[in-house]
């Protein structure tokens, strides 16, 4: 897979561990290594937290075997996701084997899941932090040099992390990504996320625009704004989540919606390109495509999960719209936006889905032909509404067949959907150096599509012209254009 797309789950990140560019200070403060999986807020979150422990005088290491302390941001999306952190914690174990004093961390949705059981199963575990709790990291480091196992997996109805300017670490210095709301209401049957990730709230936009300012000031050239359902995000001087109907006249006047803070974030710098995810089909307005239509530097590009494309399933799922609501919300980003990209995340073999109910996913799919998507088997998760409601009751190999029915017909749009750039021009903001040849840059153009080309004088951070002479399913191959 392409090193580059933004993904809700981005399987060459997962794993990776955040590395430092800023000149160490103090060369004998305690060093803490942090790796990270699961979604892009739980990379976001990561570095809140590298920011809390270099305030509090920590030094941030990529090497494993220098660190004092080995913190894991962890997912619980799926029953995999959870294998994997449970892998890696055993490859800790063996460092901590020739290194007792070395103190392990588990953050993240693993850790508000589990709470304290995680201590009982994973023995080597000295410390639980749940995603609200970042800020007691060093309290709790202490309580663990003091001898005491640590757990804090308070969630919170207030904490954005709003203040916290995250330190930028390892990235590649153009694209940033910056969180506006932090947790989930939607209560999709199928997800664990409002468990581990409690109470929907919303940042100030006040401090979302200055963090955008000063990552514009220091060079960033594209800003993501991330949440689990950014349509709804609403400041109304507070943040957890209320309907606008249910404000005060006062309320109301002061309130800032998705719309408006698009406005106001697009508005910093038009040299600096917006995205955002995940839209819900429920919420997504068409004030939001209007404002993405008005300004140039918010990318023609729309995460819009389907997970379904049958109605009966999709109430099943409690995703809180139908069939025929979603293809009208593509009719209206198709009228307001013509040239714009739609992605998608679906979810094969959800209980009880007939064939036939597995059939109407794939006639969506033909319906929108969606330049990309993320595409999952249905993994139950404990305690959640689908698991104490329904029975997990379709065949493995099933699941798997009609999985790989959906990929096989999502490689055929993709490649279709980029065949047709061949030929067009695009803005492209170079990322990098492609994995596959140093001579060649890789950046991407407003679709979101991965676009490679030779890399003559460029460099990242340039708003480079690319005329498309050719693609892949996954890639787009082009010239530089005077
Ligand atoms: N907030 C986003 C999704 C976040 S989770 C939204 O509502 O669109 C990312 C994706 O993981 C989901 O869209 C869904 O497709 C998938 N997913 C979540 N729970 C799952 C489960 N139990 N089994 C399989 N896939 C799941
Ligand atoms: Fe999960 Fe649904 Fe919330 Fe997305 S909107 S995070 S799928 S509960
Ligand atoms: Fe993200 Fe995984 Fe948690 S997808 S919100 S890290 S369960």
């Amino acid at each position: 897979m392409i090193e580059t797309e933004i993904k809700t789950i981005d399987e060459s990140k997962q794993g990776q561990a955040i590395e430092d560019l800023t000149p160490v200070v103090n060369n004998n403060s305690r060093k803490a290594y942090i790796e990270s999986y699961g979604c892009q807020m739980n990379f976001s979150d990561s570095e809140i937290v590298a920011s809390i422990l270099k305030k509090d005088g920590y030094q941030i290491t990529t090497n494993l075997h220098e660190a004092d302390m080995i913190f894991v941001n962890t997912c619980s999306i799926r029953e995999k996701a959870e294998q994997t952190v449970r892998k890696r914690l055993s490859n800790f174990n063996q460092i901590k084997k020739n290194k007792p004093e070395l103190i392990i961390g588990v953050l993240g949705c693993m850790a508000e899941r589990l709470k304290s059981k995680l201590l009982d199963e994973e023995k080597l575990v000295d410390l639980v932090v749940g995603p609200d709790a970042y800020r007691d990291i060093p309290n709790l480091v202490g309580e663990v040099d003091g001898g005491r196992k640590a757990v804090n997996v308070i969630l919170s109805k207030e904490e954005t992390y709003g203040d916290i300017n995250p330190v930028r670490l390892g990235g590649n210095g153009v694209t940033a990504f910056v969180s506006i709301t932090r947790g989930c209401d939607n209560m999709c049957t199928f997800c664990v996320v409002p468990f581990t990730r409690g109470r929907e709230r919303s940042r100030d936009p006040q401090t979302i625009v200055e963090e955008v300012k000063e990552l514009a000031e220091r060079g960033y050239k594209e800003i993501t704004l991330l949440g689990q359902n950014v349509d709804s995000y609403l400041w109304y001087g507070g943040g957890l989540k209320k309907e606008y109907e249910n404000l005060t006249e006062e309320e109301k006047a002061s309130s800032v919606s998705f719309a408006q803070l698009m406005e106001m974030v697009a508005k910093v710098d038009s040299n600096v390109r917006i995205r955002f995810s995940t839209s819900h089909p429920k919420d997504m307005t068409d004030d939001v495509l209007h404002v993405m239509a008005k300004y140039d530097n918010i990318c023609n590009y729309i995460h819009l999960p389907f997970q379904s494309g049958n109605s009966r399933v999709l109430e099943l799922m409690n995703r809180g719209y139908t069939r025929e609501w979603y293809l009208n919300r593509i009719a209206a980003i198709k009228r307001i936006i013509p040239d714009c990209a739609v992605s998608a995340d679906i979810i094969a073999g959800f209980c009880s889905e007939t064939e036939e109910e597995h059939q109407d996913t794939l006639s969506l799919m033909e319906e929108v032909k969606y330049h990309f998507s993320y595409m999952f088997k249905y993994s139950e998760r404990p305690n959640t509404l689908a698991q104490r409601k329904y029975e997990d009751d379709i065949p493995e190999e099933t699941k798997q067949r009609r999985l790989a029915e959906i990929i096989a017909l999502q490689q055929i749009h993709s490649h279709e959907q980029l065949k047709k750039d061949i030929g067009k021009t695009y803005e492209v903001l170079v990322e990098g150096t492609s994995k596959k040849s140093k001579d060649e840059l890789y950046g991407r153009n407003t679709h979101n599509s991965v676009v490679v080309f030779p890399k003559e004088n460029y460099k990242p951070g340039d708003y480079v012209m690319v005329k498309v002479l050719d693609c892949t399913s996954a890639t787009l191959k082009g010239e530089a254009i005077a």
